[in-house]
Protein backbone atom coordinates (compact mmCIF):
# COMPACT_ATOMS: atom_id res chain seq x y z
CA UNK A 1 0.00 0.00 0.00
CA UNK A 2 1.56 3.43 -1.17
CA UNK A 3 1.00 6.87 -1.50
CA UNK A 4 2.45 8.43 -4.59
CA UNK A 5 2.72 12.04 -5.57
CA UNK A 6 2.10 13.26 -9.33
CA UNK A 7 3.58 9.65 -10.28
CA UNK A 8 6.90 10.79 -9.53
CA UNK A 9 7.23 11.27 -6.04
CA UNK A 10 6.79 7.95 -3.25
CA UNK A 11 5.79 9.53 0.30
CA UNK A 12 4.94 6.16 1.64
CA UNK A 13 5.55 2.67 0.89
CA UNK A 14 4.53 -0.35 3.13
CA UNK A 15 5.38 -3.71 2.15
CA UNK A 16 4.09 -6.95 4.30
CA UNK A 17 5.89 -9.36 2.45
CA UNK A 18 4.27 -12.87 2.75
CA UNK A 19 8.11 -14.60 2.10
CA UNK A 20 7.55 -16.08 5.76
CA UNK A 21 4.42 -17.23 5.10
CA UNK A 22 4.93 -19.41 1.60
CA UNK A 23 8.99 -20.09 2.79
CA UNK A 24 7.46 -23.91 4.21
CA UNK A 25 6.12 -24.99 0.69
CA UNK A 26 9.14 -24.21 -0.95
CA UNK A 27 6.81 -21.52 -3.34
CA UNK A 28 4.33 -19.23 -3.13
CA UNK A 29 0.10 -20.99 -2.21
CA UNK A 30 -1.87 -18.92 -4.28
CA UNK A 31 -4.98 -19.28 -1.80
CA UNK A 32 -2.77 -18.68 1.22
CA UNK A 33 -1.16 -15.47 -0.70
CA UNK A 34 -5.34 -14.32 -1.20
CA UNK A 35 -6.24 -14.63 2.04
CA UNK A 36 -2.96 -12.79 3.40
CA UNK A 37 -3.78 -9.92 0.98
CA UNK A 38 -7.43 -9.85 2.36
CA UNK A 39 -6.17 -10.27 6.17
CA UNK A 40 -3.20 -7.40 5.78
CA UNK A 41 -5.30 -5.22 3.48
CA UNK A 42 -7.64 -3.14 5.26
CA UNK A 43 -5.11 -2.16 8.14
CA UNK A 44 -2.59 -0.99 5.17
CA UNK A 45 -5.15 1.13 3.86
CA UNK A 46 -6.06 3.22 7.33
CA UNK A 47 -1.92 3.21 8.08
CA UNK A 48 -1.16 5.64 5.12
CA UNK A 49 -4.36 7.31 5.37
CA UNK A 50 -3.68 8.14 9.16
CA UNK A 51 0.03 8.32 9.11
CA UNK A 52 -0.32 11.11 6.66
CA UNK A 53 -3.34 12.65 7.87
CA UNK A 54 -5.07 12.31 4.57
CA UNK A 55 -9.06 12.16 3.73
CA UNK A 56 -10.95 10.47 1.26
CA UNK A 57 -10.97 13.99 -1.04
CA UNK A 58 -7.36 14.42 -0.85
CA UNK A 59 -7.00 11.71 -2.87
CA UNK A 60 -7.23 12.16 -6.90
CA UNK A 61 -7.41 8.31 -7.37
CA UNK A 62 -7.08 4.75 -6.16
CA UNK A 63 -4.69 2.63 -8.45
CA UNK A 64 -4.71 -1.10 -7.90
CA UNK A 65 -3.06 -3.66 -10.00
CA UNK A 66 -5.48 -5.87 -12.44
CA UNK A 67 -2.62 -8.26 -14.54
CA UNK A 68 -0.86 -10.56 -14.84
CA UNK A 69 -0.71 -12.22 -11.70
CA UNK A 70 -2.50 -14.91 -9.09
CA UNK A 71 -6.38 -14.35 -9.41
CA UNK A 72 -6.80 -14.53 -6.00
CA UNK A 73 -4.66 -12.28 -5.56
CA UNK A 74 -5.64 -9.62 -8.13
CA UNK A 75 -9.51 -10.52 -6.83
CA UNK A 76 -8.71 -9.26 -3.34
CA UNK A 77 -7.08 -6.14 -4.48
CA UNK A 78 -9.66 -4.99 -7.33
CA UNK A 79 -12.17 -5.36 -4.55
CA UNK A 80 -10.34 -3.48 -2.05
CA UNK A 81 -10.09 -0.91 -4.32
CA UNK A 82 -13.10 -0.65 -5.87
CA UNK A 83 -14.89 -1.08 -2.59
CA UNK A 84 -13.07 1.89 -1.16
CA UNK A 85 -13.02 3.86 -4.68
CA UNK A 86 -17.76 3.40 -3.99
CA UNK A 87 -17.16 4.45 -0.58
CA UNK A 88 -14.82 7.14 -0.93
CA UNK A 89 -16.49 8.77 -4.63
CA UNK A 90 -13.03 8.07 -5.94
CA UNK A 91 -11.92 7.39 -9.31
CA UNK A 92 -10.59 3.48 -9.50
CA UNK A 93 -7.51 2.61 -12.46
CA UNK A 94 -6.71 -0.70 -12.92
CA UNK A 95 -3.11 -0.81 -13.81
CA UNK A 96 -0.66 -3.08 -15.62
CA UNK A 97 1.84 -4.90 -13.10
CA UNK A 98 4.78 -5.28 -16.12
CA UNK A 99 4.10 -1.07 -16.59
CA UNK A 100 4.20 -0.76 -13.25
CA UNK A 101 7.79 -2.15 -13.03
CA UNK A 102 9.18 0.43 -15.54
CA UNK A 103 7.24 2.91 -13.67
CA UNK A 104 9.61 2.31 -11.09
CA UNK A 105 12.44 3.78 -12.68
CA UNK A 106 10.28 7.30 -12.88
CA UNK A 107 10.46 7.18 -8.68
CA UNK A 108 13.89 6.73 -8.53
CA UNK A 109 15.03 9.29 -11.07
CA UNK A 110 12.19 11.96 -11.28
CA UNK A 111 13.40 13.58 -14.52
CA UNK A 112 13.47 10.56 -16.82
CA UNK A 113 11.63 10.59 -19.94
CA UNK A 114 11.08 8.15 -22.85
CA UNK A 115 11.61 7.12 -25.21
CA UNK A 116 13.30 4.31 -23.30
CA UNK A 117 14.36 0.89 -23.47
CA UNK A 118 13.74 -2.09 -20.81
CA UNK A 119 14.40 -4.63 -19.73
CA UNK A 120 11.90 -6.16 -16.93
CA UNK A 121 13.40 -9.09 -15.34
CA UNK A 122 10.78 -10.90 -12.42
CA UNK A 123 9.43 -13.96 -11.35
CA UNK A 124 7.48 -14.81 -14.60
CA UNK A 125 9.26 -12.21 -17.01
CA UNK A 126 12.50 -11.51 -18.93
CA UNK A 127 11.05 -9.11 -21.28
CA UNK A 128 13.43 -6.39 -23.36
CA UNK A 129 11.07 -3.39 -24.21
CA UNK A 130 10.65 -0.43 -25.79
CA UNK A 131 8.67 2.52 -24.92
CA UNK A 132 8.67 5.18 -27.11
CA UNK A 133 5.88 7.23 -25.34
CA UNK A 134 4.32 7.34 -21.96
CA UNK A 135 1.69 4.26 -21.74
CA UNK A 136 3.37 2.66 -24.98
CA UNK A 137 5.09 -0.66 -24.88
CA UNK A 138 6.72 -2.36 -27.73
CA UNK A 139 8.14 -6.15 -26.76
CA UNK A 140 11.13 -6.24 -28.43
CA UNK A 141 12.14 -10.40 -26.98
CA UNK A 142 11.35 -12.29 -24.16
CA UNK A 143 12.19 -15.40 -22.76
CA UNK A 144 11.09 -19.24 -24.64
CA UNK A 145 10.97 -21.16 -21.95
CA UNK A 146 11.84 -19.86 -17.89
CA UNK A 147 12.11 -16.45 -16.52
CA UNK A 148 15.23 -15.01 -15.12
CA UNK A 149 13.68 -15.01 -11.78
CA UNK A 150 12.04 -18.55 -11.99
CA UNK A 151 15.64 -19.76 -13.22
CA UNK A 152 17.00 -18.03 -9.85
CA UNK A 153 14.37 -19.69 -7.36
CA UNK A 154 15.03 -23.31 -9.21
CA UNK A 155 18.70 -23.03 -8.84
CA UNK A 156 18.26 -22.22 -4.82
CA UNK A 157 16.31 -25.15 -4.93
CA UNK A 158 18.57 -27.20 -6.42
CA UNK A 159 21.63 -25.81 -3.81
CA UNK A 160 19.24 -26.23 -0.71
CA UNK A 161 18.73 -22.85 -0.76
CA UNK A 162 14.96 -21.56 1.01
CA UNK A 163 12.45 -19.57 -0.67
CA UNK A 164 12.64 -16.61 -2.38
CA UNK A 165 15.75 -17.69 -3.68
CA UNK A 166 16.93 -15.48 -5.94
CA UNK A 167 18.53 -13.32 -2.77
CA UNK A 168 19.89 -16.48 -1.62
CA UNK A 169 21.60 -17.65 -4.26
CA UNK A 170 22.68 -13.81 -4.73
CA UNK A 171 24.37 -14.10 -0.85
CA UNK A 172 25.54 -17.45 -1.34
CA UNK A 173 27.29 -16.16 -4.59
CA UNK A 174 29.40 -13.54 -2.78
CA UNK A 175 31.66 -16.23 -1.65
CA UNK A 176 32.33 -18.41 -4.53
CA UNK A 177 33.89 -18.06 -7.68
CA UNK A 178 32.64 -18.33 -10.72
CA UNK A 179 35.30 -19.21 -12.95
CA UNK A 180 35.77 -22.20 -10.89
CA UNK A 181 32.37 -24.28 -11.64
CA UNK A 182 31.68 -22.91 -15.44
CA UNK A 183 28.26 -23.19 -16.63
CA UNK A 184 26.99 -22.49 -20.38
CA UNK A 185 26.02 -18.98 -21.20
CA UNK A 186 22.88 -19.23 -22.77
CA UNK A 187 22.61 -17.56 -26.88
CA UNK A 188 20.03 -17.96 -28.58
CA UNK A 189 19.93 -15.59 -31.85
CA UNK A 190 18.14 -12.36 -31.81
CA UNK A 191 16.76 -10.66 -28.14
CA UNK A 192 14.97 -13.81 -27.47
CA UNK A 193 16.33 -15.49 -23.81
CA UNK A 194 16.78 -18.93 -22.51
CA UNK A 195 17.42 -20.13 -19.34
CA UNK A 196 16.33 -23.82 -19.34
CA UNK A 197 19.09 -25.31 -20.44
CA UNK A 198 21.65 -23.51 -18.00
CA UNK A 199 18.75 -24.88 -15.42
CA UNK A 200 19.90 -28.29 -16.44
CA UNK A 201 23.72 -27.61 -16.83
CA UNK A 202 23.38 -26.94 -13.01
CA UNK A 203 21.17 -29.97 -12.54
CA UNK A 204 23.66 -32.37 -14.14
CA UNK A 205 27.07 -30.70 -12.78
CA UNK A 206 25.46 -31.06 -8.80
CA UNK A 207 24.66 -34.68 -9.63
CA UNK A 208 28.41 -35.25 -11.48
CA UNK A 209 29.89 -34.00 -8.15
CA UNK A 210 27.86 -36.16 -6.28
CA UNK A 211 24.85 -35.08 -5.05
CA UNK A 212 24.05 -32.09 -3.07
CA UNK A 213 24.74 -32.99 0.04
CA UNK A 214 28.09 -34.15 -1.01
CA UNK A 215 28.97 -30.61 -2.23
CA UNK A 216 31.63 -28.67 -0.17
CA UNK A 217 30.25 -25.33 1.17
CA UNK A 218 32.65 -23.81 -1.61
CA UNK A 219 32.12 -25.65 -4.18
CA UNK A 220 28.01 -24.65 -3.71
CA UNK A 221 29.61 -20.89 -3.43
CA UNK A 222 31.00 -21.43 -6.65
CA UNK A 223 28.33 -23.10 -8.34
CA UNK A 224 25.84 -20.13 -7.26
CA UNK A 225 28.00 -17.85 -8.30
CA UNK A 226 28.63 -18.88 -12.07
CA UNK A 227 24.96 -19.70 -12.49
CA UNK A 228 24.09 -15.95 -11.46
CA UNK A 229 27.07 -14.99 -14.03
CA UNK A 230 25.86 -17.33 -16.57
CA UNK A 231 22.16 -15.89 -16.10
CA UNK A 232 23.22 -12.01 -15.83
CA UNK A 233 25.47 -11.78 -18.61
CA UNK A 234 23.38 -13.27 -21.23
CA UNK A 235 20.50 -10.56 -20.14
CA UNK A 236 23.05 -8.48 -20.24
CA UNK A 237 24.38 -9.48 -24.06
CA UNK A 238 20.73 -9.00 -24.77
CA UNK A 239 20.44 -5.78 -23.64
CA UNK A 240 23.27 -4.10 -25.49
CA UNK A 241 22.38 -6.27 -28.95
CA UNK A 242 19.11 -4.45 -28.23
CA UNK A 243 20.56 -0.81 -27.18
CA UNK A 244 22.62 -1.58 -30.74
CA UNK A 245 19.19 -2.01 -33.04
CA UNK A 246 17.19 0.68 -31.29
CA UNK A 247 19.51 3.47 -30.12
CA UNK A 248 17.68 5.78 -27.31
CA UNK A 249 18.64 7.71 -24.92
CA UNK A 250 17.71 6.00 -21.45
CA UNK A 251 17.71 2.46 -20.50
CA UNK A 252 15.86 1.23 -17.72
CA UNK A 253 16.46 -2.48 -15.64
CA UNK A 254 13.77 -3.53 -13.34
CA UNK A 255 11.65 -6.22 -11.72
CA UNK A 256 12.69 -8.20 -8.88
CA UNK A 257 15.89 -9.85 -10.53
CA UNK A 258 17.28 -6.38 -10.93
CA UNK A 259 18.01 -6.35 -6.96
CA UNK A 260 20.78 -8.77 -7.93
CA UNK A 261 24.13 -7.16 -6.67
CA UNK A 262 25.69 -8.51 -9.63
CA UNK A 263 23.68 -7.19 -12.65
CA UNK A 264 23.16 -3.95 -10.52
CA UNK A 265 27.62 -3.89 -10.81
CA UNK A 266 27.45 -5.03 -14.49
CA UNK A 267 24.65 -2.55 -15.99
CA UNK A 268 26.54 0.03 -15.82
CA UNK A 269 29.16 -1.37 -17.43
CA UNK A 270 27.77 -2.71 -20.20
CA UNK A 271 25.60 0.42 -20.84
CA UNK A 272 28.46 2.31 -20.65
CA UNK A 273 28.15 5.90 -21.99
CA UNK A 274 26.04 4.89 -24.72
CA UNK A 275 22.76 5.44 -23.01
CA UNK A 276 22.02 6.80 -19.60
CA UNK A 277 21.07 3.85 -17.20
CA UNK A 278 18.53 3.84 -14.32
CA UNK A 279 18.24 1.06 -12.61
CA UNK A 280 15.44 1.68 -9.40
CA UNK A 281 16.35 1.15 -5.49
CA UNK A 282 15.98 -2.25 -4.81
CA UNK A 283 12.72 -1.86 -2.57
CA UNK A 284 10.93 -0.46 -5.81
CA UNK A 285 12.34 -3.42 -7.96
CA UNK A 286 11.08 -6.06 -6.17
CA UNK A 287 7.03 -6.23 -5.91
CA UNK A 288 5.73 -2.91 -4.27
CA UNK A 289 2.37 -0.75 -4.47
CA UNK A 290 4.44 2.73 -4.99
CA UNK A 291 5.21 1.62 -8.78
CA UNK A 292 1.84 1.24 -9.26
CA UNK A 293 0.93 4.41 -8.32
CA UNK A 294 3.07 5.75 -10.40
CA UNK A 295 2.09 3.76 -13.62
CA UNK A 296 -1.64 4.64 -13.16
CA UNK A 297 -0.52 8.68 -13.60
CA UNK A 298 -0.37 6.95 -17.09
CA UNK A 299 -2.86 4.42 -17.26
CA UNK A 300 -5.99 4.76 -19.12
CA UNK A 301 -9.29 4.89 -16.79
CA UNK A 302 -11.10 1.62 -17.14
CA UNK A 303 -14.03 2.11 -15.18
CA UNK A 304 -15.24 -0.99 -13.33
CA UNK A 305 -12.13 -2.81 -13.06
CA UNK A 306 -11.38 -6.11 -15.03
CA UNK A 307 -8.72 -8.28 -13.48
CA UNK A 308 -6.75 -10.15 -15.82
CA UNK A 309 -4.34 -12.92 -14.69
CA UNK A 310 -2.30 -13.76 -17.94
CA UNK A 311 -2.66 -10.10 -19.34
CA UNK A 312 0.61 -8.49 -21.44
CA UNK A 313 1.94 -5.79 -22.32
O1 LIG B 1 9.12 -8.58 -9.57
P1 LIG B 1 9.12 -9.56 -8.45
O2 LIG B 1 9.27 -9.06 -7.06
O3 LIG B 1 7.80 -10.43 -8.50
C1 LIG B 1 7.24 -10.81 -9.73
O4 LIG B 1 6.57 -9.98 -10.35
O5 LIG B 1 7.53 -11.98 -10.12
O6 LIG B 1 10.27 -10.62 -8.78
C2 LIG B 1 10.48 -11.72 -7.96
C3 LIG B 1 11.67 -12.50 -8.48
C4 LIG B 1 11.85 -13.83 -7.76
O7 LIG B 1 12.04 -14.85 -8.74
C5 LIG B 1 13.10 -13.60 -6.93
O8 LIG B 1 13.84 -14.80 -6.71
C6 LIG B 1 13.86 -12.62 -7.77
O9 LIG B 1 12.88 -11.75 -8.25
N1 LIG B 1 14.87 -11.89 -7.00
C7 LIG B 1 16.20 -11.98 -7.22
C8 LIG B 1 16.84 -11.19 -6.22
N2 LIG B 1 15.87 -10.63 -5.42
C9 LIG B 1 14.67 -11.07 -5.93
N3 LIG B 1 16.90 -12.66 -8.14
C10 LIG B 1 18.23 -12.56 -8.11
N4 LIG B 1 18.91 -11.84 -7.18
C11 LIG B 1 18.27 -11.14 -6.23
N5 LIG B 1 18.94 -10.42 -5.32
ZN1 LIG C 1 6.65 -8.07 -10.20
Amino acid sequence: MALVEDGRRVIENLIHSQDGLHAEYGGVVPELAAREHLRKLPGLVSEVMEHNSLRPPDLERIAVTRGPGLIGCLLVGVGVAQGLGAAWQRPVVGVNHLWGHVYAAFLTRPDLEPPLLALVVSGAHSDLVLMPAHGSFQILGRTRDDAAGEAFDKAARMLGLGYPGGALVDRLAAGGRAGDQPLPRPSLPGLEFSFSGLKTALLYRIRDLGGLPALEDQTRADLAASFQHSVVESLLDKLQLALSRHPVPEVVVCGGVAANSLLRRRAPEVVGSRARLTVPTIKLCTDNAAMIGAAAAHSPPTGLVQTNPGLGW
